[in-house]
């Protein structure tokens, strides 16, 4: 699909890969309405945006307040006649062992309310324009981590399994009547959510403008899926030997946090 003159609701997009993909739809001619909580920041896109000849429009909203995203949606829905594509992209993320969290039931309540409830939430409420139009596109963001599962990401991980879930019925239900979605699984991406975990400093990662890439192709080819070969892969090999490929995955991703650790500590010495 031409991305011109379409209109393209965007969460997350006040910073990391959200703030890039913004930019390169809008590049595509598309018009964006950038959702996020920091309120200058998507003010400093959209004057980013604008000075390269771009139309974008700005959402402050707490998506995990679901008040606040009823407010949002009312705003887009009545400033928007026609609504083509939402990427619901904004997330948080935790870090932590399974049995540091037995007495921390709210980090998977808290995971659960932005990254699932947060981008249910807003899908369900633009669902009715998109049938009325008979055609809309919802870009799921998840990652690869789902495809083959790592250690210490259980309540990031359940909630975009969650996502995931959720997207795969929207395409078995709707794609008939126009409406259709794509979870894209990103590998490890430079952002400020990454660069949270100080041992990943040395991690080779994929760069945010690659990764808004795959959005601008969620949105403009509307395939089930964009992953990497190796998210591709891991996962047929997940599905049809699960038992086998966490007993031999698990020690490699052991091996591989001493190996950043030691490369920080280096550093520090
Ligand atoms: N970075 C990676 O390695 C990686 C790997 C795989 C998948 N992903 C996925 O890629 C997507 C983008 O990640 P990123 O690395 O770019 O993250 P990021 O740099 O931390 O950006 C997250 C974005 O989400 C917004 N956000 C967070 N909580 C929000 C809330 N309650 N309400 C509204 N907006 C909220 C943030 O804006 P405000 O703070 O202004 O609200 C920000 O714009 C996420 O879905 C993430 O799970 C990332």
């Amino acid at each position: 699909m031409d991305l011109y003159g379409k209109t393209i609701v965007l969460t997350g997009a006040s910073g990391g890969i959200g703030e890039e993909a913004a930019k390169q739809l809008a590049r595509a001619g598309a018009q964006l309405c950038l959702v996020a909580r920091r309120e200058e920041e998507l003010q400093r896109v959209r004057r980013e945006i604008e000075a390269e000849g771009g139309r974008a429009s700005i959402h402050a909203c707490d998506l995990a307040d679901p008040a606040d995203l009823e407010r949002c949606a009312d705003a887009i829905l009545a400033q928007h006649p026609r609504i083509d594509v939402l990427v619901n992209n904004a997330a948080r993320s935790i870090r932590r062992p399974i049995r540091e969290a037995l007495d921390r039931v709210h980090d998977y309540e808290r995971t659960m309310q932005i990254n699932y409830f947060g981008a249910l939430r807003l899908t369900l409420r633009l669902l009715p324009r998109f049938l009325e139009q008979g055609s809309g596109h919802v870009v799921n963001i998840s990652t690869m981590s789902s495809q083959v599962p790592i250690p210490l990401f259980s309540a990031y991980l359940a909630s975009k399994s969650a996502l995931e879930s959720f997207s795969r019925s929207l395409n078995a239900e709707l794609a008939h009547k126009g409406v259709t979605s794509t979870i894209v699984y990103f590998p490890m991406v430079r952002t400020p959510m990454s660069s949270k975990t100080a041992i990943y400093k040395h991690m080779p990662m994929m760069d945010t403008a690659k990764a808004a890439g795959w959005i601008v192709e969620a949105a403009a080819k509307r395939p089930a899926r964009v992953s990497s070969p190796m998210g591709t892969l891991g996962g047929l090999a997940m599905a049809a030997l699960p038992g086998v490929v966490t007993r031999l995955s698990q020690p490699l991703f052991r091996q591989m946090d001493k190996q950043l650790k030691r490369k920080l500590q280096d550093d520090r010495d």
